[in-house]
């Protein structure tokens, strides 16, 4: 192998600090930690650059320094604990750090960073929640209630801070001014055991003289509609209630709060009903203009009573809210075949529209929505129970702007019915809301069908990262479903920074637990009408996650944070297998939604769903020794470690056979045996390999698995070298596969493979999303295993870069914004030649092994690398009827083009037997022998000699 330039280039010697961060915090205001841990990235272009040691100091709000740490010998850039006091509630400080290289150089110092704790005590709260003291019927949607009071301000305001929750959702405003720009703050969480609560700088929205607070409260999911079979209202309570806690500090240190007791006064608004399944309704002639500014006449509004709420549940949190991130504007505006108004906004999501309109008071505007058409109209059959639809009756002669507040959809179409006059493009907006973490992942290659399913996946976690992770954003479900968060995970975390969004929600599924006597229910958080049963995969979750994000953050804090929770389901399960470590009773969703399943039994699976359980059991168990080990619980760390051997003891002797078949004979269960390391000998694991390769072949590389297996079985072809099966199985682009949907127009991913069936119709069964991460979750393979970039360390603190080039991809880059700062892999081939190139952030170190290289595997330091050498990727003969059927079901488009050609012009033959299988039972034959067996016909040679002809000019580069 030639290699060229595989030393980095030194581009100078200048050490800076890019960015500094508290926890897991985008904006460190507001935190709950007293002693949130640090983390920093340097920039520097200086290769092999490590650090050696850091100093930080701390200032005051004045300025002036508080303390410094003085030089610390220590290599850890990430999640270093609090070297200082602990923060007390409210206090703010701004920190620099600067750091020692291995060259014995300081850093610059960085740029000050701020970070200002909550109220971290419930003492702290002097505010209590109210209620309006009126009477509602709470089987159904209520008007939305304003709050309000006023207030003086004296002169010289140094700062103001609102600490504000509820009971429902909230909108919070100051002297008519909204506070922020949180979306359905204070957001969902277990409410039983843990409310959010937000805090808002409102230093400039105050002013000298009389000022006046407010916030308007929706029944979001506290008193909204959740859940299936027509779901129940009121879960948490039937009261929507305000604590607000405002707190002015004055230029003569004297303190002022504001906070809510029985002054203040309520009334009923415009919103007439919200919901977050059914819509808004909103009437702007109900509008009380001027009602959150000062000097209102509010003697028509009645009082507020104390409503009584246990204040220690409350929490600030540990990941960024949801905001409105993306304006779309519409593709198009076309009449559907019954004459109504379509919008397409060209883009699967979920969020609202915003409308700017100007017509006739009282009258009102309609907007349904849904995710697809059928037959040119809206197709509201998927989102079963929810109605999906807003209501706006205008004021009147004025322009008018308006969002709903309390709601969100998932949507590309909407129907819009009663505008006054043609509704035009500039009218109307998607506004795409979501929690608003960082983004830090980013994958492309030479395929664009990949380019764009890539893309599909970020747009659904997107959907789906709304406050907790849900299953789907759109019908009346959008809960927090274990079993595919669990699975998604490993992507996510890539993509985007997840790391307090979820570590917020494993909070839930720890609080769920404590009352559920360990189970972890199947939605977190759950309110299920059912008492919770556990279930493999889903349950798993609370081992699992925790575990991804250790992995993928280097956050040990996780792992002892939610450790009594993974315990809590080991030991569950453990006590449900009993001493033959089988768990192999009660109810299992097993590998869910597997395209064999009929579309109305969703767990009609081929892989035995008490396999399923076993196989999962034994990972978790592996898993919680693994953490117990990471923790330094040596106990515990042999307990489970222990347990997990057993487990995969009894696995062995009841669903495997010495030489390594698998029961059940699916391609999910050798996926399972295979990624989670329960077959015991090298040779079991090869013929567990032959055997799973034969069954991917088999299905023409069609996805065979569903929920458990799809997001295992790319890793585990790769683990036994089948890499090109791995990239036969990704390519495919008939049904099921996932690029089937792309070439269906999807711009999200789907539930099911054929959520919309070859023939366009939309699947009739009851789960048919169109905005599902779950099947997405190999895209943390295409990151790994295709763009080569994967942590071999926790926290990507050494990398393993190991990229593979297939399928005649020519190109793919991956980029990952690690702990350490940005990591990347890019390889191009060019003729005869590949060139990779690596970036490795500083402080940090990898492993390379390049494509087809020598087999050594390079360890280096930080810096970028460019390594250049002859490459022939895999070519094969042109297809004809020569070709034997072995080569061609190696080459997915010939095969399914052949097969294709094949039924077509034997239709008669194809509806008695399956051609592809009559062909792969005799697949070391040609093409040319084959045609003999079968029935003669004038057109089929001719036929087949033309498509093969063009079968590879398209190749995986076309756009299907
Ligand atoms: C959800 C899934 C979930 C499943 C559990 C469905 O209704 O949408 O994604 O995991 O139920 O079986």
């Amino acid at each position: 192998m030639t290699q060229q330039g595989s030393t980095p280039v030194d581009g100078g010697w200048s050490v800076t600090i890019a960015s500094v961060r508290f926890e897991h915090h985008r904006e460190a205001f507001g935190i709950g930690e007293n002693r949130p841990r640090l983390s920093w990235i340097v920039a520097t272009s200086m290769a092999r650059w490590r650090q050696v040691g850091y100093e930080m100091k701390a200032y005051g709000p004045d300025g002036r320094l508080r303390t410094q740490t003085g030089r610390i010998e220590s290599d850890q850039s990430v999640l270093v604990p609090w070297p200082l006091e602990p923060l007390s509630s409210r206090e703010r400080l701004t920190v620099r750090v600067r750091v020692w290289g291995s060259d014995g150089q300081p850093s610059a110092w960085s740029t000050h960073a701020s970070v200002e704790a909550g109220l971290l005590h419930t003492d702290d709260w002097t505010a209590r929640f109210v209620t309006p003291d009126w009477e509602e019927d709470t089987t159904r949607p209520q008007p939305a209630p304003l709050l309000r009071r006023e207030f003086d301000v004296h002169a010289a305001v140094t700062r103001a801070r609102l600490y504000v929750t509820a009971l429902g959702v909230y909108e919070a405003h100051l002297n008519g001014v909204t506070v922020g720009d949180d979306v359905l703050a204070p957001g969902w969480t277990s409410y039983n055991h843990r409310v959010h609560y937000q805090t808002f700088d409102v230093t400039d929205l105050l002013r000298e003289g009389h000022n006046a607070i407010g916030a308007i409260l929706g029944d979001g999911w506290y008193r909204g509609r959740l859940g299936f079979n027509g779901g129940r209202r009121t879960i948490y309570g039937d009261r929507l209630a305000l604590l607000a806690q405002l707190e002015i500090n004055y230029a003569d240190g004297t303190t002022e709060r504001i906070v809510t007791d029985e002054t203040w006064h309520a009334a009923r608004g415009p919103i007439l009903a919200s919901d977050l399944y059914d819509g808004e309704t909103y009437d702007a002639r109900l509008e009380l203009p001027g009602w959150s500014k000062a000097c209102y006449d509010d003697r028509g509004w009645v009082g507020v009573r104390r409503f009584d709420r246990d204040l220690t549940t409350l929490v600030a949190p540990s990941g960024p809210p949801v905001r409105r991130t993306e304006l779309v504007a519409p593709v198009a505006i076309t009449p559907s075949p019954s004459g109504r108004t379509i919008v397409d906004f060209g883009q699967n999501l979920v969020g609202r529209l915003r409308l700017t309109v100007q017509g006739e008071a009282g009258q009102t505007i309609t907007l349904r929505h849904a995710e697809v058409l059928e037959h040119g109209e809206l197709c509201v059959r998927p989102l079963r129970t929810a109605q999906a639809t807003d209501r706006y009756t205008l004021r009147g002669d004025v322009v008018e702007t308006w969002e709903p507040r309390f709601t969100f959809h998932g949507f590309r179409y909407a129907e819009v019915e009663g505008w006054p006059g043609e509704v035009h493009a500039d009218d109307i907006r998607a506004v795409v809301c979501h929690s608003d973490m960082e983004r830090t992942g980013w994958f492309e290659c030479s395929n664009p069908l990949i380019n764009r399913f890539h893309e599909n996946v970020v747009w659904s976690i997107r959907g789906n990262f709304l406050s907790i992770p849900t299953d789907c954003p759109q019908r009346d479900e959008r809960l927090g479903w274990t079993g595919d968060i669990q699975v998604f995970a490993p992507t996510a975390c890539y993509l985007y920074n997840g790391a307090g969004f979820l570590a917020s929600w494993l909070a839930d599924v720890a609080a769920e637990q404590n009352t559920a006597d360990g189970v972890v229910p199947f939605v977190v958080p759950n309110v299920l009408p059912m008492p919770p049963i556990p279930a493999a995969a889903w349950g798993d979750a609370a081992v699992i996650v925790p575990w991804v994000l250790y992995q993928r953050y280097g956050d040990d804090g996780i792992l002892a944070a939610q450790f009594e929770s993974m315990r809590a389901w080991v030991d569950r399960i453990d006590s449900l297998a009993g001493e033959g470590h089988l768990w192999n009773t009660g109810f299992q969703f097993g590998d869910w939604l597997d395209p064999s399943a009929p579309p109305d039994q969703p767990a009609d699976a081929r892989t035995d769903p008490h396999m399923v359980a076993t196989a999962y059991f034994a990972r978790s168990a592996e898993l919680l020794g693994q953490a117990a080990g990471v923790l330094g619980r040596k106990e515990e760390e042999a307990h489970y470690l222990r347990l997990a051997a057993g487990v995969r003891a009894a696995f062995d002797a009841e669903y495997v056979t010495p030489a390594g078949r698998v029961l059940s004979d699916a391609e999910t269960a050798y996926a399972l045996a295979l990624q989670f390391d329960l077959l015991k000998t090298a040779e079991q694991r090869r013929h567990a390999g032959r055997r799973l390769v034969e069954l991917v072949r088999e299905s023409g590389y069609h996805i065979s698995t569903g929920f458990v297996g799809t997001p295992l079985i790319c890793d585990a072809l790769c683990s036994v070298g089948e890499y090109n099966a791995a990239f036969h199985l990704l390519t495919q682009r008939e049904c099921p596969s996932w690029l089937y949907p792309v070439t269906m127009g999807a711009t999200t991913i789907w539930e099911r493979w054929d959520s919309l069936r070859p023939d366009g119709s939309v699947n009739p069964g009851e789960m048919t999303s169109f905005n599902h991460y779950a099947f997405g979750a190999v895209a943390d393979w295409l990151h790994r295993t295709v763009g080569g970039l994967a942590p071999a360390e926790p926290g990507y603190r050494h990398l393993d870069i190991q990229p593979h080039p297939g399928s005649g991809l020519t190109y793919a880059r991956a980029r990952h914004l690690t702990p350490y700062g940005l990591a990347e892999c890019t390889w191009t081939i060019e003729g005869e030649q590949i060139e990779v190139v690596v970036v490795v952030p500083p402080n940090a170190t990898t492993s390379v092994t390049l494509p087809k290289g020598n087999g050594t595997t390079i360890q280096v330091g930080s810096g970028t690398y460019r390594w250049v050498y002859p490459y022939h990727a895999p070519s094969h003969p042109p297809r004809s009827l020569d070709s034997t059927l072995d080569e061609l079901i190696d080459d997915p488009e010939a095969w399914n083009t052949v097969v294709r050609t094949i039924r077509q012009q034997l239709s008669g033959l194809a509806r008695h037997m399956d051609i592809g299988t009559l062909m792969l039972q005799n697949s070391h034959m040609t093409l040319e022998q084959v045609l003999s067996l079968l029935p003669p016909t004038d057109q089929v040679r001719p036929a087949l000699e033309a498509v093969l002809a063009t079968v590879g000019r398209v190749g995986v580069e076309g756009t299907g």
